[in-house]
């Protein structure tokens, strides 16, 4: 997988992408990344990449042309099937099934907003899809490419030292996870599950799966899609 991040703010996201799982991941080249300064493809004599809207209204606009230019630059340069994703509280949002459905991709293309948003002809001219990452509104996307990019690279071939990691981990199968422990057996008066530290692999997996439903009921129930649910929406 190669991303290509395009951004007024590269500094922002250098620690990130050098840092911890992703950032040897990176390193040891299992996926490539490469951020653009969106302003250096400016051709404003004040290297301005915003104005005020038309029609009025408060705060400025990312304008079109370095928008359009640095992704037009970028897609030259790309080999194989890209997706280009511009991050917007407009987007559809993401999660788990969306991070595997992006792996399908060689290059992703990822679109920082910042200001109080871009150009829409950018988004009909080169944007294939906006994806949101939760209802709220952040003051750019950085935050959102950072969370795209780790959802996706965790679930690369290596990134991982076990693929089991992600094959039982919460809402890989659309459930919760079941609850963890570790040494000591007892904290604060707190004991670890005793079929835990019995040996029995069966009972284990058997408490694991049950302890997963019964959280996914408790914390989540949105995710279990219940037969009327699903019968309601044909
Ligand atoms: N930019 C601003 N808010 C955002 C959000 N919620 N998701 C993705 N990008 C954003």
């Amino acid at each position: 997988m190669h991303y290509e991040i395009l951004t007024l703010f590269p500094d922002m996201l250098d620690n990130y992408f050098n840092t911890s799982i992703i950032g040897r991941a990176r390193a040891k080249g299992l996926f490539t990344l490469n951020t653009n300064d969106i302003r250096s493809y400016t051709k404003d004599k004040h290297r301005r990449v915003d104005d005020s809207p038309y029609g009025g209204g408060f705060g400025l606009v990312m304008a079109c042309q370095p928008i359009v230019d640095c992704i037009r630059d970028v897609k030259k340069r790309l080999n194989g099937s890209v997706r280009t994703i511009y991050f917007s509280p407009q987007g559809s949002l993401f999660n788990q099934q969306k991070a595997k459905e992006l792996l399908q991709y060689d290059n992703l293309i990822l679109l920082c907003g910042h200001y109080e948003g871009i150009d829409e002809r950018v988004i009909e001219l080169e944007i294939d899809e906006e994806i949101s990452i939760g209802d709220y509104v952040l003051t750019g996307g950085e935050i959102a490419a950072e969370i795209v990019v780790d959802a996706t690279a965790r679930l690369l071939e290596g990134v991982l030292k076990d693929p089991e990691c992600y094959e039982k981990e919460s809402l890989s199968d659309g459930l919760l996870e079941y609850p963890q422990y570790t040494r000591p057996r007892v904290f604060e008066g707190l004991e670890v599950p005793e079929v835990l530290v019995n040996g029995n692999h069966a009972e284990i997996k058997k408490w694991q799966a049950e302890q997963s439903l019964l959280r996914t009921l408790k914390k989540r129930p949105d995710l279990i899609k219940t037969d009327n649910e699903e019968k309601k929406k044909c």
